[in-house]
């Protein structure tokens, strides 16, 4: 299982310390819309040239066609996992794996199920009646079924999608917090170590790594829990 670390810090050059400072233990570092509307895709570059794995979080929603044009845009910035959100539905989806495809750079297209800050109550606020888990399973079947090789969900959701899906998708899990740190916003979340039981690809994390007192101690701990 991948360890990758959230880059949300608003600068290059933090970016790029944190990222140096973690790379022994961290498998991708991901850049999201906090770091990418300010430094932008030359921030990429540079994570690429210092040697970093990225995942590029810009959880993109839009017409299919506009979208398609943007994952064209990322897959030339050496990205290996791009997110956009599964509920932008199948027509936008497909349009984003034929664009991938087209690039041929084999960048992972990961749809964003449910927010992992979202609980039931903010689910209904958007006219959602479902439950997170039930409204994931929806959206994930869809995504999938659109041709998305992988998946960003809760670490709760992993198991029953395995389930469902098997072992193929790339299953990345925010809301992953070491056992006796701060939740943050974050609503469904699960330790490392569970989310390894349960079968994700990926752990992302971020503040209980970037606000540590020693963030490469940190990401190591929470390597050393995830092998
Ligand atoms: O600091 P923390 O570990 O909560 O950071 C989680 C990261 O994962 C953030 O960058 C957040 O934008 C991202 N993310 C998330 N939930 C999703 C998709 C991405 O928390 N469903």
């Amino acid at each position: 299982m991948d360890l990758i670390l959230a880059l949300d810090v608003d600068n290059r050059a933090d970016a790029q310390r944190l990222a140096a400072q973690t790379a022994d233990s961290v498998d991708l570092v991901k850049v999201g819309l906090e770091l990418f509307t300010r430094e932008g895709p030359q921030l990429v570059r540079a994570l690429r040239q210092d040697g970093h794995r990225i995942m590029l979080d810009l959880k993109l929603h839009d017409i299919p066609n506009t979208v398609a044009q943007a994952v064209r845009s990322c897959c030339g910035l050496g990205v290996e996992l791009l997110t956009l959100h599964a509920g932008g539905g199948p027509a936008m989806i497909e349009a984003a794996v034929r664009a991938e495809e087209a690039e041929g750079n084999g960048v992972k297209l990961l749809p964003v199920t449910v927010l992992t800050s979202m609980n039931a109550e903010q689910l209904q606020a958007i006219g959602v009646a479902r439950s997170p888990e039930s409204q994931v399973q929806l959206l994930a079947r869809m995504a999938l079924q659109a041709g998305a090789p992988g998946l960003v969900c809760s670490p709760m959701e992993v198991e029953t999608l395995r389930q469902q899906h098997g072992t193929q998708p790339h299953l990345v899990t925010p809301g992953v917090r070491p056992a006796g740190s701060a939740t943050d916003d974050q609503q469904r979340i699960a330790t490392p170590a569970a989310a390894k039981i349960w079968g994700a690809s990926a752990i992302v994390v971020g503040r209980p790594i970037r606000m540590a007192e020693d963030p490469a101690a940190a990401a190591r701990n929470i390597k050393d829990a995830c092998r």
